[in-house]
């Protein structure tokens, strides 16, 4: 459903993205792990049109979404929900209205509706009583579970995920990983998570790819990654200093 097909983009003479190519499978959860500074967000931002390729093409169900005209791309947006690295909440706005917002940006719905639609999303997400509080009086976990609360409350078909847990600690992390596979349980999305967090990609992922150098250079189901020859894979799991990848 989504593929990247010879991707490149420089920034100011630097590769960033080195014709990548990467599949991402229907309803499937695929974790795209790499190097801070790799591209991860570069090749995220791609995906829902943020950021033009110098070359190569983004397909969203067989349409390079660089060819679509303005109004065909915000109607391709509507389907993508995208909880952002540093969350991207409103601080001026109450967590149910943070929630809120997308519903009154596109829908033209009852408030009835509206109070429905947040209670029952903010109660998947564990923070049912949290509606009227600030983001800035509220933890980090809580403030990354209002993020994947927003974008899930169009019921989008495409979940994509910038560092979910980056920040948080070991425990509000898996607090959050577990939080992704039960919502991915209950609604189904095609997901796509950028993790520099190996554990939490065997965890969450059915499928992990790891960029490197611009390019995908290993992807496979969870079980095989981990059993990847290929050294650069093998130093980044292990997390040593010894290996092919330059510190
Ligand atoms: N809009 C931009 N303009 C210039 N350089 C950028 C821009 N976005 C990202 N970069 C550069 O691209 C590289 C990859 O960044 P990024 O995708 O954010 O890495 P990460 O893998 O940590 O998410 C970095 O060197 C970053 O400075
Ligand atoms: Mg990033």
């Amino acid at each position: 459903m989504i593929a990247l097909e010879r991707l490149s983009k420089s920034f100011n003479g630097i590769k960033v993205l080195d014709n990548l190519d990467i599949k991402f499978e229907e309803k499937e959860i695929t974790v795209v792990i790499g190097r801070s500074g790799g591209g991860k967000s570069v090749m995220l931002k791609h995906i829902i049109g943020l950021i033009k390729p110098d070359s190569g093409k983004v397909l969203i169900n067989d349409l390079d979404i660089n060819s679509l005209k303005k109004k065909e791309l915000n109607e391709i947006r509507k389907k993508f929900g995208m909880v952002f690295q540093d969350g991207a909440l409103l601080d001026s706005l109450s967590v149910f209205e943070n929630v809120a917002f997308p519903l009154r940006q596109h829908l033209k719905i009852h408030e009835n509706d509206i109070k429905d639609k947040v209670n029952s999303i903010l109660k998947d997400v564990g923070l049912e009583g949290q509606e009227q509080k600030m983001p800035s009086e509220i933890s980090g976990g809580m403030r990354k579970r209002v993020g994947v609360a927003r974008a899930l409350i169009l019921n989008p078909e495409i979940m994509l995920f910038d560092e979910p847990t980056s920040g948080l600690d070991p425990i509000m992390s898996d607090v959050i990983n577990n939080l992704i596979i039960r919502m991915h349980d209950k609604f189904k999305f095609t997901g796509i998570i950028i993790s520099h967090d190996i554990e939490a990609a065997y965890k969450t992922g059915d499928k992990i790819a790891m960029l490197y150098e611009g390019k995908i250079i290993e992807e496979g189901a969870s079980g095989d990654f981990r059993n990847s020859k290929n050294p650069v894979v093998k130093q980044f799991v292990s997390g040593s200093m010894e290996g092919p990848i330059s510190i």
